[in-house]
């Protein structure tokens, strides 16, 4: 019998590694690997990573890449290919998502579209940790990168919401880890039909 291997990616955007964005994702991901998918969560804290150039030459080049080389794009780029699920969290920052992930929501989306649609039917979920207010905004511009790419995105039962300010404070937000897990169930769900 061959077993398909299915793979998800999880990009903590936020500047603190192992925050309360990290943790969210942490409840996800256990979530998928008792499911046996293979997870593997990448700290973009402290990462080099520039916005879109707007240079076109993804669009030209057509190779799968970034033109823009000597930061973190391009790997993050061939992660994200490389995966059947995508997870994107980010912390709330002035009521939206971070610059890193941004960044390289933008440079993937150029890249996608360059190259046929790269992430076409994988699978992707936000994740937001938040103080007070402003997640529904940030949620709604990480999904904004899912539709835009032709990804399938499962729910929760409640927007993937986690409230705390400083690290590990999300960890008292039952309901908020509660969306995580059932997050985690449903996208796990999700990738073994599509990727039946
Ligand atoms: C630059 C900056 C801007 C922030 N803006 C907001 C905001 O608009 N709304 C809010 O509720 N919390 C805001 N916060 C708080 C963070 O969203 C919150 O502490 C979150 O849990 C951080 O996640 P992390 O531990 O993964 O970094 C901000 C924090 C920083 C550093």
């Amino acid at each position: 019998m061959q077993v398909t291997r299915i793979k998800v990616v999880a990009f903590n955007g936020s500047a603190r590694k192992g925050g309360n964005t990290a943790i969210l994702l942490g409840y996800v991901l256990k979530e998928l690997e008792k499911e046996g998918i293979e997870t593997e969560l990448i700290e973009m804290s402290g990462a080099k990573i520039h916005g879109c150039l707007a240079c076109r030459k993804c669009s030209t080049k057509k190779d799968h890449r970034c033109a823009q080389t000597g930061d973190m794009g391009n790997v993050y780029i061939e992660k994200m290919e490389q995966a059947d699920g995508i997870l994107l969290g980010s912390p709330t920052y002035v009521a939206d998502i971070s610059p890193e992930i941004k960044a390289l929501m933008d440079r993937a989306c150029l890249v996608s579209k360059a190259n046929g649609g790269i992430f076409r039917r994988k699978v992707g979920a936000a994740v937001v940790a938040v103080r007070r207010a402003g997640a529904i905004h940030a949620f709604d511009s990480l999904n904004h990168f899912f539709f835009i790419s032709e990804m399938i995105v499962p729910g929760s039962s409640y927007w993937n919401i986690g409230i705390g300010l400083e690290p590990g404070d999300v960890e008292r937000d039952e309901e908020g880890i509660r969306t995580m897990k059932t997050l985690g169930q449903n996208m796990a769900w999700l990738l073994k039909k599509v990727n039946d």
